[in-house]
């Protein structure tokens, strides 16, 4: 029998840059799915990480004069951090470049070449740096460029192994065709079918023409392709390993959920290649794949070129956590595209969030308090005449939810909650008990009208808890709901026998004045791309500062060079040392300005001839930008003599 197990996992994210709301996306959508499977009892295990090798990232570092492993420390670090502040559950972040994933990658290409599922050729083929693939001809598009993201490619031509896809492109499609639902949705199944039927040429898996990766254990001039690196991941995990007490063996082999949830422009590699790879390992296809769309901006992809890319904590710090979550996961329907704008966003903050949600909760726990002094008691008997109406939409949502968000449906099962909701709020007005309250002869049909919504409320908290985690403790908390009621098993109408709710509850979400919010942002947006980030050279550290000689000089003498616009001849005196110095500062200083100017002179510089004049030192000047004039630095002239370190 199989473990009532669920292991999801995210894509791993390439280190080379910052994460923003897309990827973010994902990761928020499997942790609601591990939520979920947490409260429905499930032994869960949730997995994300980092993608750490190959040649972009190389690349990146070299371009900020670091290693790749300070590259891809730092934005490890930045990553969880992120994770952490989206208060993301997942049970373990795996990096690539972590030394069991490390063995784990070289294990199994030893593996598939001792099998002969890997071979070695050469290969020469056009290279798409950003996506880290190979394109055919037939791919490319206009000028070479690559189809995925459009960037230039490069042609490439070196020796490398490859991985049979051709030996097991049938088996592959009679395992889709014996497992309908292997790939969601089915038009991403059908793209993944065509695309094996059209023919599967055999897969470069390793490349000589960079170092930063994984390198072949019988033959290290090879690294390990990339996408071989990181699908393997799924494994280590879990410490893959022929051994029976492995998380391998209880989430995998003996798992009854295993989901890999990826964007669209990733489906080959973990339709294709991945299922490939764990026949040729003996490994079983136990995995199902979401394969979702992406988060578009209203004038489309983002993209740091355009200046559109939107980041968690760009909303999050103005509109808190549970806003973004919910939003994400309320607009993308699974396998489509969904846009991310301010407006939309703040359309359906009022709507949903501060008016529908927000609003049955404030009215519900005051009304509660007015009437009843905050006690709500279960009714012997129903009398009102919409209460089983309200309670029948309750129970159909309660099902319909948990039918959407266990198979991936975020979007349905939000819609799902958001008909209780409004049938509750409906319900209000339908039952008018401010008109209840008046006659004490209505005092029982008052009460069963507050347990009622009282009841939506609490079943409402725990279906929104996956996705909204801080929105369902303060419902929690308002309603005083038990622990024993905040669970997957209290679900449905008519658990609490009795309780007192809270007093005073604060609004959760307080409504947004759209067009002052949409001005603010804007705002925010043309500060933001004023203030542009400093293009520095590579980083010293306080090692390598420390090898300049800083001293004070008073510049005694100073005259043009001739033949130079831009070049004095000074004499600075340095303690009892005349030292002669060429500066590039004469079209910000007359000769006559300089006299006398206590400066800072690096006095450890090699002496150097310019334009056949030595100069023995450099004195110190600097600009704000570089559109600012030039300014000598200059030292206290109260002070005869001083010595700076
Ligand atoms: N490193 C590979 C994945 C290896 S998994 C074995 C990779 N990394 S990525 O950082 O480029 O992308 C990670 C995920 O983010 C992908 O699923 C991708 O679809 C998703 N997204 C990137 N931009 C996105 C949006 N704008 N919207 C939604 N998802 C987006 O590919």
């Amino acid at each position: 029998m199989k473990n009532k197990t669920c292991y999801v996992t995210t894509p791993i994210y390439y280190a080379s840059g910052n994460v923003h709301i897309g990827n973010s996306y994902t990761t928020i959508v499997c942790d609601a799915f591990a939520r979920y499977h947490r409260l429905k009892g499930y032994d869960t295990f949730y997995l994300t990480g980092m993608d750490e090798h190959g040649l972009k990232i190389e690349e990146a570092a070299a371009k900020r004069g670091i290693t790749p492993q300070e590259l891809t420390d730092e934005v490890a670090l930045a990553t969880k951090s992120l994770w952490k502040d989206l208060k993301v559950t997942h049970d373990y972040f795996i990096r690539t470049t972590d030394l069991n994933h490390i063995e784990n990658v070289q294990k199994a290409f030893e593996k598939m070449l001792a099998n002969d599922d890997i071979y070695l050729g050469s290969y020469e083929g056009d290279y798409c740096v950003s996506c880290e693939a190979y394109f055919t001809k037939t791919q490319l598009g206009e000028n070479n460029t690559c189809p995925d993201c459009g960037k230039p490619t490069r042609r490439v031509s070196e020796p490398c192994y490859f991985l049979r896809l051709s030996k097991y492109s049938d088996k592959l499609l009679k395992f889709i065709d014996e497992h309908p639902d292997f790939i969601e949705p089915e038009s991403r199944r059908n793209e993944v079918v065509s695309f094996i039927k059209s023919g599967l040429e055999d897969l470069c898996v390793s490349r000589t023409t960079f170092k930063w990766g994984i390198p072949v254990l019988s033959d290290p001039k090879h690294v390990v392709y990339v996408w071989i690196d990181a699908l393997l991941n799924y494994l280590s995990a879990l410490n893959y390993s022929e051994s029976n007490d492995s998380n391998y063996q209880k989430y995998w082999v003996n798992g009854e959920k295993v989901v890999h949830v990826v964007g669209k422009d990733i489906l080959r590699f973990h339709a294709v290649y991945w299922p490939i790879m764990l026949m040729a390992l003996d490994v079983p296809i136990n995995f199902k794949l979401y394969v979702h769309g992406w988060i578009l901006m209203k004038n489309g992809k983002m993209s740091k070129s355009s200046g559109n890319v939107v980041y968690p904590k760009d909303v999050t710090s103005r509109y808190g956590l549970d806003s973004l979550r919910y939003y994400l996961l309320r607009e993308m329907p699974l396998g489509n595209d969904a846009i991310f704008s301010y407006d939309r966003f703040i359309e359906r903050y009022n709507a949903d969030l501060a008016n529908d949600i927000g609003n049955l909760l404030s009215r519900s726990v005051s009304m509660i308090n007015k009437y009843f002094n905050g006690e709500v008691v279960k009714p012997v008997s129903y009398v009102n005449q919409f209460t089983l109406d309200v309670e029948k939409v309750l129970n159909e949502s309660l099902k319909k939810t948990d039918e959407a968000f266990s198979n991936f449906r975020f979007q349905n099962g939000l819609i799902e909650i958001w008909n209780a909701i409004g049938r509750a709020n409906k319900y209000i007005d339908e039952t008018t008990p401010w008109i209840l309250a008046k006659d004490e002869a209505k005092k029982s049909e008052l009460n069963e009208v507050m347990y009622t919504l009282y009841e939506v409320l609490r079943n409402v908290a725990i279906l929104v808890s996956p996705v909204m985690p801080d929105t369902a403790y303060k419902m929690f908390l308002a309603l005083n709901v038990t622990s024993d009621l905040q669970t997957f098993a209290s679900l449905g109408f008519g658990k609490t026998i009795s309780v007192k709710v809270l007093e005073k509850v604060e609004p959760m979400f307080v409504r947004l004045d759209m067009n002052k919010e949409l001005a603010a942002i804007e705002k925010e947006q043309e500060e933001a791309k004023a203030v542009k980030k400093l293009e520095l050279k590579p980083e010293i550290t306080i090692e390598d500062f420390d090898k300049i000689d800083l001293r004070v000089g008073k510049v005694l003498e100073a005259k043009r060079l001739e033949g130079s616009d831009k070049l004095l001849v000074l004499q600075v005196k340095i303690e009892d040392e005349v030292r002669q110095i060429v500066s590039g500062i004469a079209k910000n200083y007359k000769p006559e300005e300089m006299v006398g100017k206590y400066v800072v002179v690096v006095a450890n510089l090699k002496p150097v001839k310019l334009r056949g004049v030595i100069s023995n030192g450099m004195i110190l000047a600097a600009s704000g930008t570089a559109k600012d004039a030039l300014e000598v630095i200059e030292i206290n002239k109260e002070r005869e003599y001083a010595k700076v370190k």
